[in-house]
């Protein structure tokens, strides 16, 4: 059987690129498979958050889901916090997983920068706990951005050190499947609208370099307007646009967008210069987004709706990760498991 499952950090304001790479992804894939869609809470407190704030920028997320697409009656959609399986499975998981392995973890790097003995321990295991979120639920597949490839194949190596290490005797040794990473589209890596060669990101201190889901019809043009490009029109090949990171850039946002492939808006535009190019983006982007972040403003305007939301789904949640972690705990041979 088939499951997805994803969730994304409400660590600030969600961009195009959350929404591409992933939200988007959600609302298409809930109609073909079991989805569970959570708001990664534990993971943001990695780095410090407002506890006045933590609940709100919660509810902001799942609206955020719900604005794009997400039916609450088809997926489940739950605070991480809330399931407390996902912290016992971790837990077991810490043990599974070797140092050596988050040694390599490209993001703890980034994110820890400098300050290394300064970050907080759970910033380091942060890739274990989303294992433990995968895995839980024995999701068969993970639409992610592009970014998180890296812990999806850490993802698969615990599962199958788990399995290798605790698997039933006899050959039955597949208890944890090896989830599938699905990073697809041009929409799986939207970089910065100031420069094509960071990716688009919350952390970015400038607020013209991504749009965010929040951002209303004016801003949405302006930052398009103001994104940085060169001077050349738009080229005829795949080849051609590639070597130019910022027209690839905008060339794909209006793939995804439109649901198109980057080489179907190039047949269009092809010879084109950005004086035409970026308003047709602007003017395709606020169609797309302009109603998410409408209906966004018009659920949290009902937090109890939301609340009730997630109390729902964190109880169907729950139900089905409490299986899961009592037949590991046998494995494991924990005492009254
Ligand atoms: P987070 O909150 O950083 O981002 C949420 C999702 O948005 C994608 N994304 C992007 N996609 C395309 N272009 C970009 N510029 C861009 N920036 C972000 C991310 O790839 C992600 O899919 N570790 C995860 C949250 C998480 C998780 C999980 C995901 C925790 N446990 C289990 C899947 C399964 C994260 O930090 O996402």
């Amino acid at each position: 059987p088939s499951r997805v499952l994803s969730g994304v950090q409400p660590s600030g304001a969600l961009h195009l690129g959350n929404y591409l790479g992933a939200l988007v992804k959600f609302a298409r894939l809930q109609h073909e498979i079991d989805t569970f869609i959570f708001v990664a809470d534990m993971h943001a407190i990695t780095v410090w958050q407002d506890p006045a704030a933590l609940a709100q920028q919660t509810r902001e997320i799942a609206a955020a889901y719900i604005a794009s697409g997400l039916d609450p009656d088809k997926a489940t959609i739950f605070p991480q916090s809330a399931v407390r399986e996902h912290a016992e499975l971790a837990w077991i998981f810490n043990c599974v997983a070797r140092l050596g392995w988050l040694d390599r973890m490209t993001q703890f790097k980034e994110k820890s920068g400098k300050h290394k003995e300064r970050s907080s321990v759970g910033l380091y295991t942060y890739p274990v706990l989303q294992a433990a979120d995968i895995l839980i639920y024995k999701a068969t597949h993970v639409p992610v951005g592009e970014d998180q490839k890296q812990h999806l194949e850490l993802t698969r190596d615990i599962a199958a050190k788990f399995n290798h290490d605790f698997g039933a005797p006899g050959g039955a040794s597949a208890f944890f499947p090896q989830p599938e990473p699905l990073i697809q589209g041009p929409g799986a890596r939207v970089m910065s609208l100031r420069d094509g060669s960071a990716k688009m990101s919350k952390s970015d201190p400038s607020d013209y370099s991504r749009i965010n889901l929040t951002d209303d019809a004016d801003a949405i043009a302006q930052k398009i307007k103001k994104a940085r490009t060169d001077p050349e029109p738009l080229p005829e090949t795949l080849d051609e646009l590639s070597a130019r990171a910022e027209a690839d850039n905008l060339v794909g946002i209006f793939a995804a967008l439109s649901g198109q492939t980057k080489a179907e808006v190039l047949a269009e535009y092809a010879g084109k210069g950005f004086g035409t190019f970026k308003p047709a983006l602007a003017e395709l982007a606020v169609e797309k987004l302009a109603p998410v972040g409408e209906k966004m403003r018009g659920l949290l305007g009902d937090p109890a709706v939301l609340d009730a939301i997630l109390a729902k789904g964190a109880e169907k949640a729950r139900e089905a990760a409490a299986p899961t972690l009592s037949e590991v705990k046998k494995l494991v041979g924990f005492w009254g498991a």
